[in-house]
């Protein structure tokens, strides 16, 4: 009920504020001919009633003009027609209604089922089309000549129709005479048998601003002709086998804001001028084989907002970005950068930062991450980075991950200013050189999923109790440091905790997990754990699949009776003193037994785990 009315207030909002469908439609009535046209459009189309509110309120005796999803010019012709996300399925066939509505002048199809069916051919009659989309409606098939017809198309958009084929007729058939299109977005159509020629076959549309060509399984290079089209301010190549140089020519589009060449086979250097183009504001050039280095002046992106250079072969420093003032992602991941971190002071608007698996050194001062209060994930891992972690950082209040594992970093870790308000999920400083205790302020991180802080020389001893305050962990990694964990306590209880290490804890007992239900993931190896192990343990997995490494204890036995559960096991228990029948699980990946002192029958029933050590 309130959604409804919320709904309506929205919708008198709306034609209050714009005025569109009332300049067009409320004069005139629908011609009647139309009307009918459109009742037996909805009666030839398979729709599901309950998620078609548009087609779900066309009626007879009503105004067609008012019906959802159709808007009139002044005579009561229809010239708009919407209907995406209406739940259509099955496809329509040539002798649709819809093929009579011929003074349309704009079709929304997107977001339907047509169930790999074709494109009908007589579109073509609908000569008077500026906008036909159909992005994600699953037609299949070649797209019909007849396209090539609608003359007057300025928007078309039959992107993610997996199933489509550009085979014959060819590309330069169907689109060299399609002059009025400013929209072209064939993303996921496959066009591989004109794979080399695309790039000429497009070259006519002088007027094209927009052109999607994503995952075509395109060939290059690229045929320098494309640079007739001068108005380009879009293209989007991603997951094409490019297999060239980025061509020179990129940089003469002189409107150009966003050029996605995202994984494409791109090599070699990239010419200076791309990075200096004024009006770029998404760069997107992740994941090719692209080399060489940023001297300070190379980049000079002022409108940048999306910069991905990661997966390339990038050297030297990190290139200045000062003068880009309005980047929000910088991802420069896997590369072969060095040097320091820069400041990103003058990018406040800064909202992701990634330059994990880089060769990047030295320290960061306190007041590089001054005043990016939109930062929300921070990866600087697999670096040489060093000194010790800003508390600074830990104080900008929209983090939600931070992740600084295999770094140098040193010393102690600085409590986390408001941590009761912290959005942080993601913590991640393993693989560093940190010490002294854990800050009593992480345990108020109450939104972390994963807090991993192994493989540092954090000290001292702490409950294992007190980590429950953390109610939505899902991942708890403190093995390999100085710490003493104390798991004496009672009953413990994550509601979420899927996977735990405390291996090298100084662990004496286990950890009381019985009442977890879904963990897949326990390392308690490297421990003085005594006794015997405890039969709930081979019930934590559920059905799925469970890694338990026990290795390295003081263990003599399985507490009885115990029946593994259902899970299929990665198990190791070498180096305890356990004894007496071997134990045999029925699903099992891998299993440890090595240095115990078990009964040595090998049974013939082991199963079949792909490595097994007695
Ligand atoms: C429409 O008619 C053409 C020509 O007759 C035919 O090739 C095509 O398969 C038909 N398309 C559909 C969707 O029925
Ligand atoms: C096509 O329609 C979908 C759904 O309405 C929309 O998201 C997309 O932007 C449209 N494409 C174009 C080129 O207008
Ligand atoms: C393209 O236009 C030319 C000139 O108007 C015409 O001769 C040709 O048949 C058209 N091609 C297609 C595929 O419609
Ligand atoms: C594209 O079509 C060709 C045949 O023209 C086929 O060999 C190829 O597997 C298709 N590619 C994809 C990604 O479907
Ligand atoms: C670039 O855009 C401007 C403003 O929209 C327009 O006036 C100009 O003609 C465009 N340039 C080209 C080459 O299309
Ligand atoms: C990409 O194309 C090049 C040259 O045509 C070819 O050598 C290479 O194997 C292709 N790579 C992939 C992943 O298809
Ligand atoms: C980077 O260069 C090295 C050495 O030339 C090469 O082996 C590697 O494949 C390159 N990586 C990328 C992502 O281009
Ligand atoms: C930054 O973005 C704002 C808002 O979109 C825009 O007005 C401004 O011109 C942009 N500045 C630069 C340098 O791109
Ligand atoms: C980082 O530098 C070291 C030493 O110079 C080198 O061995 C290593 O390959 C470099 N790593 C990368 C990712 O370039
Ligand atoms: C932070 O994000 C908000 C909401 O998107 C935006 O209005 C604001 O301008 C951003 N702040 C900065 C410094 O970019
Ligand atoms: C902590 O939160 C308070 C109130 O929300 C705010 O005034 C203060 O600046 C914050 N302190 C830090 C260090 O973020
Ligand atoms: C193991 O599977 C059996 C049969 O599917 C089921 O009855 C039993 O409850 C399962 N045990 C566990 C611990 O999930």
């Amino acid at each position: 009920m309130r959604i409804s009315l919320f709904v309506w207030l929205f919708l008198i909002l709306l034609s209050i504020s714009c005025g569109c469908g009332s300049s067009i439609s409320a004069y005139s009535q629908c011609v009647d001919r139309e009307g009918s046209l459109l009742l037996q459009l909805k009666k030839s189309l398979k729709f599901s009633s309950s998620n078609s509110p548009k087609l779900g309120s066309w009626n007879e005796g009503t105004d067609c003009c008012k019906w959802g999803g159709v808007m009139c010019d002044e005579e009561g012709h229809v010239i708009d027609l919407d209907l995406n996300d209406e739940s259509i399925y099955g496809g329509i066939d040539n002798s649709s209604s819809l093929f009579s509505l011929h003074y349309l002048q704009r079709l929304n199809l997107a977001y339907n089922d047509m169930d790999g069916s074709q494109i009908p051919s007589e579109f073509g009659k609908l000569s008077n089309l500026i906008y036909l989309n159909m992005t994600l409606s699953s037609f299949g098939g070649q797209i019909p000549i007849e396209i090539s017809r609608m003359a007057r198309l300025v928007t078309l958009d039959l992107s993610y129709n997996y199933r489509l084929v550009v085979e014959n007729p060819s590309l330069k058939l169907l689109f060299h005479n399609l002059t009025e299109l400013k929209q072209l977005y064939l993303d996921g159509v496959n066009i591989s048998a004109h794979r080399h020629e695309w790039s000429q076959a497009l070259s006519s549309l002088s007027n094209l601003q927009e052109l999607g060509l994503s995952f075509c399984s395109l060939s290059g290079p690229i045929d320098s002709s494309l640079v007739n089209l001068r108005s380009l301010s879009l293209i989007r190549l991603n997951y094409n086998n490019i297999s060239a140089r980025v061509p020179e020519f990129f940089a003469d589009y002189s409107n150009l804001t966003e050029l996605h060449l995202f994984s494409c086979g791109f090599y070699g250097k990239v010419p200076e001028r791309i990075f200096q183009m004024p009006t770029l504001q998404v760069l997107d050039l992740g994941n090719n084989k692209l080399e060489g280095f940023f001297p300070d002046s190379v980049l000079k992106l002022t409108h940048i907002v999306y910069l991905d250079l990661s997966g390339n072969n990038f050297t030297g420093p990190i290139p200045s970005l000062h003068k880009s003032k309005n980047l929000t992602d910088l991802y420069l991941a896997v590369n072969r950068f060095t040097g320091p971190i820069p400041s990103f002071r003058m990018s406040k608007g800064l909202i992701y930062i990634n330059l994990c698996c880089n060769n990047l050194t030295g320290t960061i001062p306190w007041s590089h991450f001054d005043g990016l209060v939109n930062l929300t994930s921070i990866d600087l891992s697999e670096n040489s980075v060093g000194g010790t972690i800003p508390s600074s950082l830990f104080g900008i209040s929209s983090l939600s991950e931070i992740l600084l594992q295999q770094n140098q970093f040193e010393g102690q870790l600085p409590e986390f200013p408001n941590a009761s308000s912290s959005l942080l999920q993601l913590l991640d400083l393993s693989n560093n050189k940190l010490e002294g205790l854990i800050p009593m302020s992480i345990l108020e991180l109450g939104s972390l999923r994963g807090l991993t802080l192994s493989f540092n020389n954090f000290s001292g001893t702490m409950q294992f109790e007190i980590f429950q305050r953390l109610g939505n962990l899902i991942m708890l990694d403190l093995a390999y440091n100085s710490l003493s964990i104390d798991a004496s306590g009672s009953n413990s209880s994550f509601p979420r905790l899927t996977g735990l290490s405390l291996a090298s804890c100084k662990l004496q007992q286990f950890p009381n997990l019985k009442n977890q239900s879904d963990m897949d993931y326990l390392d308690l190896s490297n421990n003085q754990i005594s006794g015997e192990i405890p039969n709930w343990i081979w019930e934590l997995a559920g059905n799925g699949y469970s890694y338990l490494n026990l290795s390295h204890n003081l263990l003599v036995d399985l507490q009885k009776p115990y029946s593994f559960g259902n899970a299929t096991l990665d198990l190791d228990l070498h180096s305890n003193q356990l004894h007496g029948q071997i134990p045999i699980p029925p699903l099992a990946n891998y299993l440890d037994y090595s240095s115990n002192n078990f009964n040595y029958s090998i049974p013939a029933d082991i199963g079949d785990p792909s490595i097994v050590k007695l």
